[in-house]
């Protein structure tokens, strides 16, 4: 093979290698404040004045924009030596902060923690389990207790989560007609965001947030106005407490975090919970039948080993689940980002 189509061949792994800093250059400008600047300003500008505004070293900034030029991220005009630099559609509709659509703080969750962690995935692999412990220095194996130890972190983590459901919450939330089930409780609800897609669905639905009682304060606080009366709370460990009665439970991105064992006996409780015509709304990227894809759910589902004792499920993998506690009837329904999984009683 000569040198020419050796470059060809080598060009996937070119690309791959780059990953990570591709997604931490974008982070970073995110974090910086570029995107929202640039949004905020309309204009175009030159790297200085964006260096100026954004307290960055004029060097930093400039070798900044031109990657995120390269990325297409922003746009850039050149008259003679002067660069000026502008946001573009994209990034003011996903990576500036202020945009309603805004990807922000799932990006954030992803610089502070995700890739923080990254290094311990061959740790992960080796032993087939999550090296949080080993990571966190401790001998805790929950990421909810690494990463919940105050107020900020947990409301950063509720913003995170959110982000995706501005996204597709309605999507998800139309996967199947839920106006049968005018009480529905969302377990580990977080931040409302599903919630609050669901409610402006379904005018006659109220929805319950089960969460840890450190979260619900926190959500009550940070996440509704005393004018969505139609969000309540409900504080507890969905393992031991008492399941608040409802029409339907909403398990969304939860099964992800446990094992086999933990989803059937969560999902046993529910069965018992749900009276007769009830059922269990469950949210996930599924894997194909096959495990051919997709990509980003076997991707997920690398982060799940790294960070939990779950992982990501194919549609018999979930059927199984829902069998082993009781539950009949289960239909799948394949959205856009996340997928809809209904079960049942
Ligand atoms: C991955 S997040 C999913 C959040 C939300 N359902 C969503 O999709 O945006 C998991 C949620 O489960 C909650 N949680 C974890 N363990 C729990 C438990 N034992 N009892 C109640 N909630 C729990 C966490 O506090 C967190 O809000």
């Amino acid at each position: 093979m000569d040198s020419i189509e050796d470059i060809e061949c080598i060009k996937p792994l070119l690309q791959y290698k780059y990953g990570c800093l591709v997604s931490k250059v974008m982070f970073t400008a995110a974090e910086l404040g570029v995107f929202d600047l640039l949004l905020e300003s309309g204009k175009l500008m030159p790297s200085t004045t964006i260096a100026e505004r954004l307290g960055t070293s004029f060097t930093g900034m400039e070798r900044l924009l031109d990657t995120c030029v390269g990325l297409k991220l922003l746009r850039v005009e050149r008259t003679g030596s002067q660069a000026l630099y502008g946001s573009t559609e994209f990034s003011n509709l996903y990576l500036a902060e202020s945009s309603p659509k805004s990807q922000y703080h799932h990006m954030m969750f992803f610089s502070e923690i995700t890739f923080l962690n990254l290094n311990y995935l061959t740790d992960a692999v080796r032993q087939g389990k999550s090296p949080l412990g080993k990571i966190y220095g401790d001998s805790s194996s929950n990421l909810f207790d690494v990463i919940f130890r105050s107020e900020g972190e947990m409301k950063r983590f509720s913003q995170s989560m959110n982000s995706n459901w501005h996204l597709c919450g309605r999507d998800v939330m139309a996967a199947f007609d839920l106006s049968h089930f005018p009480l529905i409780c969302d377990l580990g609800g977080s931040g409302c965001g599903l919630a609050k897609e669901c409610i402006a669905m379904y005018p006659n639905s109220t929805v319950t947030i089960f969460d840890l009682p450190n979260v619900v304060e926190m959500a009550k606080k940070h996440f509704v106005s005393p004018e969505e009366h139609r969000i309540t709370f409900h504080e507890g460990d969905f393992f031991k407490d008492p399941i608040p009665e409802a029409d339907l439970y909403i398990l969304a991105r939860i099964l992800h975090d446990w094992d086999d064992e933990k989803c059937v006996q969560l999902l046993s409780r529910l069965h018992k919970a749900c009276k007769p015509g009830g059922g269990v709304l469950v949210v996930e990227v599924v894997l194909n039948e096959d495990r051919s894809g997709p990509l980003e759910a076997h991707l997920q589902s690398m982060l799940m080993l790294l960070l939990t004792e779950g992982k990501e499920r194919t549609p018999s993998e979930y059927n199984a689940l829902f069998s082993a506690a009781g539950f009949k009837e289960v239909q799948l329904k394949k959205c856009q980002l996340y997928d809809a999984i209904l079960g049942r009683k």
